[in-house]
């Protein structure tokens, strides 16, 4: 196990529905026992769904914390559709995803755009988790390095070298996400290893130490023991198993150990 706190943050996507996600929420709280003190732990439900988890988890006086799947870099205006930091502010929301492939692939956030949001939610106080990873056509054609150095770098360009400590980066290879493939955790190693190359060459070694590292992509209860006890992997991005209480907890717990 890394010598970083770990952190497991569970990403909702688009699922769920009021009462659902209220359920999901609370089972997770409930659930988290002594694993609760140990590691870090978040969930990212929809927008919508927000307000009333996080009523609900601040009832409940759990660790549990609450994140948002996306925001938008503009204080406020004319943004039709989008959701502001101080809005997320308003509902005690402490972690926001950025970067996320779904968000860079399929609804075709650039690499600026991400940098942007990173920074404000940075700048803002809130805890940001800049997601990257590669393809399977950059996977195939050897660039997987490449493509984490460019998002790495451009995401963390021109950033306050204080905000580090609310920085965390999550290695999701694309092809990994939803599809039931997992990287080898030597794969996933190899690649935390070089991104934390990266942290260090823009802001030193005592930042890229500390940097979380989270991988993500068809993280389960049966292969989170062996993922988190990489040197270099702090912890998870879920998605897919995060939807279930019971296999979420176990992976929060496979951190804890
Ligand atoms: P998955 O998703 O665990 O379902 O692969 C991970 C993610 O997209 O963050």
């Amino acid at each position: 196990m890394s010598k970083r706190r770990p952190f497991v943050a569970g990403n909702w996507k688009m699922n769920t529905d009021r009462a659902s996600a209220l359920r999901l929420a609370l089972d997770v709280a409930d659930g988290l026992g002594d694993a609760g003190a140990q590691v870090d732990t978040a969930v990212c439900p929809p927008f919508v769904y927000l307000d009333a988890v996080g009523r609900a988890l601040a009832a409940a006086q759990t660790h549990l914390s609450l994140g948002a799947q996306d925001v938008y870099c503009e204080r406020d205006g004319a943004f039709t559709g989008e959701v502001s930091i101080a809005m997320l502010k308003d509902l005690a929301c402490a972690y926001v995803l950025t970067g996320h492939s779904e968000r860079r692939h399929v609804i075709g956030e650039s690499d600026h755009l991400i940098a942007r949001k990173t920074s404000s939610v940075l700048e803002a106080g809130l805890s940001c988790i800049l997601c990257v990873g590669e393809t399977i056509e950059q996977r195939q054609a050897g660039q997987t390095d490449a493509v984490n150095q460019r998002q790495v770098s451009s995401g963390l360009e021109g950033l306050n070298p204080e905000w580090l400590g609310r920085l965390t980066i999550a290695y999701e290879p694309v092809w990994a996400i939803g599809t039931g493939v997992t990287a080898t955790p030597a794969d996933a190693q190899d690649a935390h290893l070089k991104i934390r190359a990266i942290v260090e060459r823009l802001f030193g070694q005592k930042a890229a130490e500390a940097m979380r590292i989270l991988y993500g992509g068809s993280v389960k209860p049966s292969n989170a023991v062996e993922l988190f006890a990489q040197p270099d992997i702090d912890g998870g991005l879920i998605g897919g198993a995060s939807l279930n209480a019971s296999d979420f907890l176990a992976i929060i717990r496979a951190a804890s150990s």
